[in-house]
């Protein structure tokens, strides 16, 4: 991996944004959106990004205009967000389980504005009850597991076969298939086009062995900012839904699919003590960059000065060592963090600032922050 000091950008010291704030370059992010909108029409795929790295309905009507087809929500109440705000093809990738996710999302379904993922016919079976009630299917997406081994039953004929279950109950409108190949962060980087080769065969075989079933099975999905660049037309997916590369972070540059220049979203910190020669203090802790790490074990990369490196983080506080002595921020110096997961980061946040370059350009509401239900 490349190291962060590779970065070419002026990072500003955005003196009138009090810290710690969350600051994202537009003409990066322009960038990203603009990139992926250009794989997913070479690999002719529809795009449906995820929303949860940005839960920015500014963010997502620009993925939209760029040609974007949908989003993809992971939680009702953030869904529910996106529709308030007139999005009308959300695809929910997460089980809604239980009498209260049902009822959070019943409007979404009654707007018909919702698909929703599921894996297991007791999850169906009451969805299908509300859309009998409605008398209006659910549309749903079976979830399929090609290696992650997280939700999602085992690719093949398992997948298929609880499919065609799903699919034969009333009240609900099997539309496809998907997956999130997660597991392409424990890949090697020169290894993703074969993750993407092979992600490919496991869900367009799960797929065929649906239709054998005769269900006509029409959207294929996959879901990772790692593999978009390796998917192939023609392959018999229909669809893609990457989410973090809108912003990039370290996890998505050590995963081969991001440069150190692609990382949109900074955490901007202010020094606020030097107890030593060595040591920098900064107001970003775990609360802000949040406890995730990256594969190297740090909190993220610093990325306007030389050498320094994160020894730890308590709730409130960033303490980094210095590399280069020579460089000795003094107190109320600004310091951008790209932190270990943007998502994490962006999930507590009320507002990321947009910035050209050295210029703070608007301040922009997390529409869908903490949507924890
Ligand atoms: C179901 C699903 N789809 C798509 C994605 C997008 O993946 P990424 O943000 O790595 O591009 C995720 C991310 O966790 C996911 O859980």
């Amino acid at each position: 991996m490349p190291h962060p000091d590779e970065f070419v950008r002026a990072f500003g010291q955005l003196r009138e944004i009090e810290t710690p704030a969350i600051i994202v370059d537009a003409d990066v992010l322009d960038a990203n959106l603009r990139r992926m909108a250009n794989l997913a029409a070479t690999a002719q795929l529809d795009l449906r990004p995820h929303v949860k790295t940005h839960k920015s309905v500014k963010v997502a009507r620009q993925q939209l205009a760029l040609g974007a087809r949908g989003i993809t929500a992971s939680k009702p109440s953030e869904a529910a967000v996106f529709a308030e705000h007139g999005f009308d093809d959300i695809f929910m990738a997460f089980p809604p389980v239980g009498a209260q996710k049902l009822d959070r999302i019943e409007p979404l379904l009654a707007e018909e504005v919702l698909t929703v993922g599921i894996d297991d016919v007791a999850i169906a079976e009451p969805l299908a009850r509300r859309g009998r009630q409605r008398k209006r299917s659910v549309p749903v997406m079976f979830e399929v597991d090609v290696g992650m081994h997280r939700a999602g039953r085992p690719w093949g004929r398992a997948a298929a076969e609880e499919a065609a279950l799903v699919a034969a109950i009333p009240g609900i409108d099997l539309r496809g298939v998907f997956t999130h190949e997660g597991h392409a962060h424990n890949w090697h980087p020169s290894k993703i086009g074969d993750l993407a080769d092979e992600v490919t065969h496991r869900l367009t075989t799960t797929a065929k062995l649906l239709r054998t079933t005769g269900h006509p099975c029409p959207t294929v999905s996959v879901g990772s900012t790692l593999t978009t660049a390796h998917l192939q037309p023609n392959g018999g997916l229909t669809e893609m839904r990457p989410g973090v590369y809108a912003y990039g972070d370290v996890r998505t540059v050590e995963g081969g699919a991001a440069t150190w220049r692609d990382c949109a979203l900074t955490v901007l910190a202010t020094v606020v003590s030097r107890p030593n020669q060595q040591t920098v203090i900064i107001d970003a802790g775990t609360k802000t960059l949040s406890p995730a790490l990256t594969k190297s074990g740090t909190y993220g990369y610093v990325a306007n000065l030389e050498g320094a490196h994160f020894v730890r983080c308590s709730e409130e506080h960033g303490t980094l060592d210095l590399k280069k002595p020579s460089l000795q921020p003094l107190v109320g110096t600004r310091i951008h963090v790209v932190p270990a997961r943007a998502g994490v980061v962006v999930n507590t946040s009320y507002r990321t600032h947009q910035v050209a370059g050295v210029q703070h350009l608007r301040s922009v509401p997390t529409d869908a922050s903490l949507c924890e239900l």
